[in-house]
């Protein structure tokens, strides 16, 4: 008999939130098959009528948003506030995909020969296999699940072990509210569970948001029982640049929410602060007095400004990082310590942390944390800060902060990262736009926006000839040789 799943409150882990059994290798063959009967008759209606069914879950999630937010809260540690946001996430990709259930599906292209006519459509994969992280346990499954089954496919879901709760109860209001209960199922486990679902000889797309490790082994996996069509949304290394020039209140305000946000567990969190060295020390001045006023607590109390990291195991490995960049050379200016909060026992807590003299070979500027650290390097100018943005593995967000606005552009061009903010921080992408990165953050794929259809989806290219005459395309327009 396979062990239960238990998820635990990160604030106290002495409290269980909730506890599911693990689903073995028959169960998630009976929830692949379930998904496979459902999917047939879903890809038979009609793409609006669809988007119906996924309006109505948008509509479900915001009648149970504060439930849900409170839920998010007490079983991944979100302050209230940050999983409230989590959930509306949801919400706004509901309302986008349901809209994209009336726009168009795919391009009229014309022809080289007369009376003939090209266009291209979408048609499902069939099963989808969507694998989701813990740290945006609402959002991310509704990025995956809504797109797929716009495109009128059926999924199966893998959550994280720190979320089952939050996925399960996502998934419920979606089928209490017009998805078909078979059409998505929900399978619990870790690496096992995750391996399993992916290499599914029915299983013929694969979403993936995690550790670089993981997706490069989800990506084997689907390959070897493949080819499958994969799509990876790993880690980043964000970075911000502050330009002598920027308002520095702005940056400050910045700074700190996008560093200490989600205790700094966004894949799109700030972990290094580029700055100028004009304004290198009033920045870093300003930050570490914000960052020792966050108040560290209970998520669900909406005074606490932090909550915890997700687990002992992320606590430890944020240390041993912030260890590592002292012995390397760097120097702490706020926290650099785990913190025990009255009221959480044995909670996880790490202390929102300034390093300064950070160096762009130091581990700490290379590797992604995942906790509240925030790495600052000090730059001569806008190439040089440019430079050390790019000098990464990773490439998914950046920001830039100038009131030159010649500066700024120059810099959405030459940062190489999938998104990039101009006087804002780095976290905070709005679901309607594209959401991924460059080099080992992903594998080329967009979610969200309008391309978050396309790794649910086939292209399908039509040539439609009227003309009642065989046309060969190349030649018949064409001088011979
Ligand atoms: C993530 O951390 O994996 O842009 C997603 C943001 C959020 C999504 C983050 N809207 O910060």
């Amino acid at each position: 008999m396979a062990e239960d799943l238990v998820s635990v409150n990160p604030a106290r882990p002495g409290e269980v939130v909730a506890s599911f059994p693990t689903t073995d290798e028959a169960g998630i063959d009976a929830a692949v098959e379930r998904v496979r009967v459902a999917q047939h008759a879903w890809s038979a209606v009609p793409v609006p009528a669809r988007a119906e069914a996924i309006a109505a879950c948008g509509a479900a999630l915001a009648a149970h948003k504060g439930d849900l937010a409170r839920l998010v809260s007490r079983e991944v540690g979100k302050v209230l506030v940050e999983a409230a946001g989590d959930v509306q996430e949801a919400i706004d990709m509901a309302a986008f995909v349901a809209g994209l259930g009336r726009a168009p599906w795919g391009e009229t292209v014309p022809c080289e020969m007369p009376d003939k006519l090209a266009f291209t459509t979408r048609h499902p994969v069939g099963i989808v296999a969507t694998i989701t992280p813990w740290n945006f346990p609402v959002a991310i499954p509704s990025w995956k699940v809504f797109p797929a089954l716009l495109a009128g496919n059926g999924v199966v879901i893998k959550p994280s072990e720190h979320a089952p709760a939050c996925c399960e109860t996502f998934v419920e209001l979606c089928t209490a509210s017009g998805i078909p209960r078979e059409l998505v199922q929900v399978v619990h486990g870790g690496g096992e569970a995750g391996a399993l679902l992916t290499r599914h000889r029915a299983v013929r797309a694969v979403s993936f948001t995690g550790s670089v490790p993981t997706g490069r082994k989800v990506a084997a996996a689907a390959m070897e029982c493949g080819p499958k069509l994969v799509s990876l949304e790993l880690g980043g290394k964000n970075a911000m640049i502050v330009l002598d020039d920027a308002d520095l209140d702005l940056v400050v305000d910045g700074a700190v929410f996008g560093a200490f946000g989600t205790s700094g567990q966004r894949c799109t969190s700030t972990s290094r602060l580029v700055v100028q060295r004009g304004v290198h020390d009033g920045v870093v001045d300003r930050v570490v007095h914000r960052a020792r006023s966050l108040v560290l607590g209970d998520p669900t109390v909406a005074t606490t400004d932090v909550g915890p990291v997700i687990d002992r195991r992320a606590l430890d490995r944020i240390d041993a990082m912030v260890r590592a960049a002292v012995d390397e050379g760097a120097s702490i200016v706020a926290g650099g310590e785990p913190v025990a909060v009255t009221g959480c026992e044995g909670g996880s807590f790490y202390a929102p942390t300034v390093l300064v003299g950070v160096e762009r070979h130091h581990r700490i500027a290379r590797e992604e944390v995942f906790g509240p650290v925030l790495a600052v390097m000090p730059v001569d100018d806008f190439e040089e800060a440019v430079d050390t943005v790019n000098d990464s593995r990773y490439g998914l967000s950046a920001a830039i902060y100038t009131r030159d606005v010649n500066a700024a552009m120059r810099a959405t061009q030459r940062l190489d990262t999938g998104i990039v903010y101009v006087n804002a921080p780095t976290i905070g992408a709005e679901i309607q736009l594209p959401f991924g990165g460059t080099k080992h953050t992903g594998n080329g794929y967009r979610e969200a926006g309008r391309r978050g259809v396309e790794q649910f989806s086939e292209t399908k290219t039509v040539y439609v000839d009227y003309s009642g005459r065989l046309q060969r395309a190349q030649i018949d327009n064409r001088p011979p040789v």
